[in-house]
């Protein structure tokens, strides 16, 4: 069931529980999310960067890819197509191909800026019952070429972008995409209390979600996190699990070179880390 993030993250942020969003980047990534969340009854969000996008051959591919996986497949769970990190044209690309909810990162823009182009978007995604997250104080590291600086959300501008109709926001606390260096700080509590107070009952998003320690993950959600964005630790699990596969010598060994088999570890590992996430999170059960 394709269907905006609205309801489904009201549900979690009512609930104590977070939903996962997974970044997809082909067949085998969407086909291992989706088979996942039908399996532990989870709602689910899949990211679409816009790099991610443009590989998979445009927007429209992704959302037919995404629709007729939910019906072969007989996918009843509630399913949402996410833009991850759009610039304004892509957020408006993606709702005309169908998608069912976007990010709008305007967080490298002013706040005025922000504001101008965030109330725009949000105005016709409204019209179109399309969910629509934005950002404010920049997430750090890099995601799919889009960089941030890193930078801690200011709660007051938090209000001011939460108070413009958007579903779901997305605030810097210290999160970082990829991998989190040695010396990492961890989460800021302290001004995730204060966003969370500033803007409830809106649900918070957290994204940077692999390498974030487990106690961290559940006093984020304690404090008002929704929706977890996931992407790095698919592609590791990925990586590591077809590497294995040909250091094994697998394809070498009858039709091990055959995609749907050399394919089929990597596959399978996402599914793992995938459910781990789900019961993590406690999306398990809440479809
Ligand atoms: P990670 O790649 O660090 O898991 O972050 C994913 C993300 O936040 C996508 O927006």
């Amino acid at each position: 069931m394709l269907v905006s993030v609205t309801e489904m993250l009201k549900k979690a942020k009512e609930g104590k529980y977070a939903v996962g969003q997974f970044n997809i980047n082909n067949l085998e990534w969407t086909k291992a999310i989706l088979l996942t969340a039908q399996e532990c009854n989870s709602p689910v969000i899949l990211g679409v960067s816009e790099g991610a996008g443009k590989y998979m051959t445009g927007y429209k591919t992704v959302v037919n890819m995404v629709k007729g996986m939910i019906e072969g497949l007989n996918i009843t769970v509630p399913v949402a197509i996410h833009l991850d990190h759009g610039s304004y044209q892509g957020a408006l690309d993606a709702m005309e191909a169908g998608f069912s909810s976007i990010m709008f990162d305007g967080s490298h823009y002013s706040i005025e800026e922000n504001i101008e182009k965030t109330k725009e978007l949000v105005a016709l995604a409204n019209s179109k019952g399309i969910s629509v997250e934005a950002e404010v104080g920049s997430i750090g590291g890099e995601e799919d070429g889009v960089v941030g600086a890193g930078e801690v959300a200011d709660p007051n501008e938090c209000k001011m972008i939460a108070d413009l109709g958007v579903d779901i926001l997305a605030a810097g606390i210290g999160n970082i995409h990829g991998k989190y260096p040695e010396n990492w700080q961890g989460l800021n509590f302290e001004v995730l209390a204060e966003i969370e107070k500033a803007t409830s009952p809106m649900p918070l998003v957290l994204h940077g979600g692999t390498g974030i320690p487990e106690d961290m993950i559940k006093k984020a959600i304690s404090l008002g996190v929704s929706k977890i964005n996931v992407n790095t630790e698919c592609q590791l699990s990925f990586a590591d699990a077809t590497r294995k596969y040909i250091e094994a010598g697998k394809d070498l060994e009858g039709k091990g070179f055959d995609p749907r088999k050399l394919l089929a570890p990597g596959t399978e590992a996402i599914k793992a880390t995938v459910k781990e996430k789900m019961e993590l999170f406690g999306s398990v059960g809440k479809a």
